[in-house]
């Protein structure tokens, strides 16, 4: 065991007690972080000139080596070191000796780690965000090409209005963008340094906290030093907005998992994205979006474990913070990679455009439409829609959509039907004639893919 403290102790730590505090096992994961933190640390402090300029290169020379050797295998990260910032600790003065007992001057491991902790999330932040854009590139190629591809509109997943795909798509489109912004959001927010913020009580060292903070791309040092050791909120947003990304993939997993099954056949999942049945060999199931519908429990649970681990503790920093790494880590390694197999397996995926024409025809997704033509030539709408309501009453009896019904048939409903009743509900009609902003009429859906491209040429 190569612990950082001692000269206040007589008895060794005992192994059980030792492993149980221990977290080098999983916050190895940001060495990364941890050598970027320490060189600006060295950095400013000879700058402030409270370490001379050949002891900044010798650590920052050492900090390189462990780099390089950790890389190669050569050094090896064990659990002989409680945690990750002992390891490096300890391998600099290994290396460098006396200078390495330098690095941590005016520092705590408290405002280490918390500095260590926000540039990991910030590095996943960005690469969940690169993610997500790929995703929306995904979504708005399928849009382009899809304006014309009429499908039934669902409401009780029951079949409610013609819609088109592009439509359809457009939603999700907007769920993802709302999902960047709340990234872009959280970042703003989040941007701050809080490396100086020492134990608890800042330090009596002249440290230059603007420079550290500028150093690490950051727009600033924290402001208060207890907050600084012990804010965990950009976190919990981040935990939260992931959340919100998993709700958002598993809605549309579920969507396609339906739109996948024998009985809709709207779309057709990739080999490359399916898996077969040990047993059943006429299956092809969709396992990823099953998957990525379940993962979101996961992602859900990592946001109330560290709800609840900081609900409870007093400021500043107390050791059940340790505890805002393996789940938060879980988490954002679950929803990048949900995120990417998702966009996969979208882009590969085939859709049955006549299955979802034919789907929107025979669910009398234009009896809305139909109720309206009545009303334009005179008939109350309360009265139309009980002249429609019978007239779908009749087309179930027979198992017929209302545009197969002969114009003597309709007319012994209303007089008031006319030759021009096809032209009116037909399916394109129906889409094309929905022109308000947001609607999936043409106009509408031009403008809509206009903008999404706007947006992703900016952002
Ligand atoms: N491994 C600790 C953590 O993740 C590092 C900070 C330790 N600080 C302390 N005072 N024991 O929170």
């Amino acid at each position: 065991m190569a612990q950082l403290w001692g000269g206040r102790f007589t008895k060794e730590t005992d192994k059980l007690v030792y492993a149980f505090n221990a977290s080098i096992s999983f916050d190895q994961k940001f060495l990364a972080e941890d050598l970027q933190g320490s060189r600006a640390h060295v950095r400013m402090l000879a700058r402030q000139g409270i370490l001379t300029r050949e002891e900044r290169d010798q650590i920052l020379e050492g900090l390189d080596g462990i780099e390089r050797d950790v890389a190669s295998g050569v050094l090896e990260i064990t659990d002989r070191y409680e945690d990750i910032h002992s390891f490096v600790e300890a391998n600099l003065i290994d290396r460098i000796g006396d200078a390495g007992k330098k690095l941590h001057t005016g520092r705590s491991r408290n405002d280490q780690v918390a500095l260590d902790m926000r540039l990991f999330t910030r590095r996943n932040l960005c690469e969940l965000d690169a993610e997500l854009r790929e995703l929306l590139e995904v979504i708005l190629h399928i849009m382009e090409e899809n304006i014309k591809t009429i499908m039934p509109g669902f409401t009780h997943l029951q079949k409610a209005q013609p819609i088109s795909l592009a439509h359809h798509m457009g939603a999700y489109f907007e769920m993802f963008q709302r999902d960047r912004l709340r990234l872009q959001d959280i970042y703003k927010r989040m941007n701050y340094c809080p490396l100086g913020s020492g134990a608890l009580a800042g330090t009596t060292y002249p440290l230059d906290r603007e420079y550290t903070a500028e150093l690490l791309g950051f727009d600033g040092p924290t402001e208060n030093s207890m907050d600084g050791v012990s804010d965990r909120d950009y976190l919990i947003e981040f935990l939260s907005a992931m959340s919100t990304v998993m709700m958002h993939l598993s809605r549309f997993s579920e969507e396609i998992i339906i739109w996948n099954s024998n009985e809709y056949r709207f779309v057709e999942i990739d080999d490359a994205y399916s898996t077969g049945s040990s047993i059943m060999p006429q299956k092809k199931n969709p396992d990823i979006a099953e998957l990525v519908r379940g993962k979101t429990g996961r992602v859900y649970g990592a946001l109330m474990q560290i709800l609840t681990t900081m609900k409870g503790i007093p400021l500043a920093y107390n050791k059940d913070m340790q505890e805002d790494k393996e789940m938060a880590f879980d988490a954002m390694d679950t929803t990048k990679g949900c995120v990417r197999l998702f966009a996969g397996m979208l882009r590969t995926m085939r859709f049955n455009r006549e299955v979802m024409l034919a789907s929107a025809r025979h669910g009398f997704t234009n009896a809305t439409d139909a109720a309206d033509y009545l009303v334009r030539k005179g008939v109350p709408f309360r009265d139309a829609h009980g002249i429609i309501g019978r007239v779908v009453l009749y087309c179930l009896d027979r198992g017929i959509a209302i545009d197969d019904m002969k114009l003597e048939e309709l007319r012994q409903f209303s007089p008031a039907f006319d030759g021009d009743i096809y032209q009116a509900i037909s399916m394109q009609t129906c889409v094309a004639k929905r022109l308000t902003i947001g609607a999936p009429g043409p106009e509408a859906m031009a403008r809509e893919i206009a903008l999404a491209k706007s947006y992703l040429e900016k952002h």
